[in-house]
């Protein structure tokens, strides 16, 4: 469900670094920039954007770039992420699944990269009812 309040300040920076990050995508076969940024719960803003392959399968999207870099510094706690992209998109299955993975109350903010005030936000659990989870 899209809320329809406005950004916070903090989400703004995030939207600002998705952007950024955005320039640095790694598209040649789609041709199709996605930029990513996630607020820690300690602070720090991680970026990060889709890394294709001459073997399509194995392209990255810019989610999983940005929560692999988190995770492997060390931070796993994640509050927000933020998703820039044109037109705007929201995230595939698979990194609503990921995202999930570190906590449904995760905030996701989706822009266009090149008309920010145009957004959608929602929790991840919101994207992603019912997710699967290990369960032993
Ligand atoms: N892509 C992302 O980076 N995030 C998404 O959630 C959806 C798709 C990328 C993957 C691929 O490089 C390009 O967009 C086209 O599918």
């Amino acid at each position: 469900m899209t809320r329809d309040e406005p950004l916070k300040p903090i989400e703004q920076k995030l939207v600002d670094a998705a952007i950024q990050a955005r320039t640095h995508s790694y598209s040649p076969y789609s041709k199709f920039a996605v930029g990513a940024a996630l607020l820690t719960k300690s602070g720090k803003i991680m970026t990060g954007c889709n890394v294709e392959n001459a073997s399509y399968g194995l392209a990255i999207c810019a989610e999983r770039t940005a929560i692999c870099k988190s995770v492997s510094e060390g931070e796993s706690e994640i509050v927000a992420i933020a998703v820039a992209a044109h037109p705007l998109a929201s995230p595939c299955g698979a990194c609503r699944q990921f995202i999930a993975e570190f906590g449904g109350e995760i905030e996701v903010v989706c822009v266009d990269a090149e008309s920010p005030e145009d957004f959608k936000k929602w929790r991840a659990d919101e994207l992603l009812p019912d997710r699967f989870e290990f369960k032993k």
